[in-house]
């Protein structure tokens, strides 16, 4: 049976793959992540807290529990948090990462690690996997740092890369989509930036995708996104159709009016080819992830 160690299982990523690989009696699977308790019933599913930069801990959970995959879903996600916690993001987004592969290592086992979009300029999207990253964010530079702790860790390894990661989840952290449907639903004017553009990508999408590279065992760099390009307005524009708000509430902006903290990549996307062709994924274009998400949303209401 094969032995899965899941870190950051409570997040919006983890969540997915440890609810999809927990269900299944094929696999042996120790859900972790940095809370004391998990948002699933974890008498249906193994957990233990799980802080991945603490290296004594990581080091003997996994030569306890010999997992023959770890799946990294921890992470420090939000941008300008890390842009200002320069020390705290490094410790998570590099340090863990260094722990996990140090661990891997010493069992033989693989490492399945998610990075993102960030880690190019965003001058020239979209980009493949061979293109050359030159992130200018500090969660860029530290994401960066961790996939090259991967890839120079001596471990058999896939990274994936993804954008702007969209979808719920038990207590899941705000994530763009949420904002927009949230703020408008409060009748809450939000203002929202025409000129970074990129793919959002539904977490059922990214979650599938890694799911396949543990089930066909496949290694290397994969870029997985949603399959339409488009501005956080029109992504925005669309949440609103498809969710019958006010989609007068949404003011056009710039992003050098925002004065984010950390500077973001203005054009990104990824070429999927690869994923699409090796994992057999059919990617969701925006309308069939918002629609997918109202119906995650409603069933959550009702359940
Ligand atoms: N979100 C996006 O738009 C986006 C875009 C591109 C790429 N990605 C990448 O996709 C991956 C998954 O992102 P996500 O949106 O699912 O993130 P998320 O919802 O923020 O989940 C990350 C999880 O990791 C946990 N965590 C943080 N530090 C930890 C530590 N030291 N030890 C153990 N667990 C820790 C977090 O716990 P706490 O809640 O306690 O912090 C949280 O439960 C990340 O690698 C991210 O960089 C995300």
């Amino acid at each position: 049976m094969r032995r899965v160690l899941i870190c950051g299982s409570n997040g919006l990523l983890g969540q997915r793959l440890s609810f999809h690989l927990s269900s299944n009696t094929a696999y042996e699977v120790l859900n972790t992540s940095r809370e004391r308790s998990f948002v699933f019933d974890d008498r249906l599913f193994d957990y233990t807290q799980l802080d991945i930069t603490q290296k004594g801990d990581v080091k003997s959970l996994v030569s306890s529990f010999q997992p023959s995959v770890i799946i990294n879903a921890a992470a420090a996600t939000n941008v300008d948090w890390c842009e200002t916690h320069r020390e705290e993001a490094w410790n998570v987004n590099v340090v863990g990462v260094e722990n996990l592969v140090e661990a891997s290592r010493k069992v033989g086992a693989k490492l399945i690690h998610v990075s993102t979009d960030y880690v190019f300029d965003g001058k020239s999207g979209p980009y493949a996997e061979d293109a050359q990253p030159n992130p200018i964010s500090y969660y860029g530079k530290a994401k960066l740092a961790g996939e090259n702790a991967t890839r120079t860790g001596g471990i058999p390894h896939a990274i994936v890369r993804t954008i702007v990661l969209y979808g719920t989840g038990i207590q899941v952290k705000n994530n763009f989509a949420l904002w927009v449907i949230r703020s408008l639903r409060s009748g809450q004017r939000i203002r929202c930036v025409d000129d970074q553009i990129s793919n959002p990508t539904h977490v059922s999408d990214l979650a599938q995708a890694i799911l396949k590279i543990f089930e066909l065992d496949r290694i290397g760099l994969y870029h997985v996104c949603g399959r339409e390009t488009v501005s956080r307005y029109d992504f925005a524009f669309q949440a609103a159709g498809i969710f019958g708000l006010d989609s007068s509430l949404i003011d056009r902006t710039k992003s050098s009016e925002l004065a984010q903290p950390a500077p973001r990549p203005m054009v990104t996307g990824f070429v999927t080819l690869k994923a699409e062709t090796e994992l057999g994924l059919k990617l969701m274009n925006v309308k069939e992830g918002l629609t997918l998400l109202k119906s995650e949303l409603h069933d959550q209401r009702t359940s």
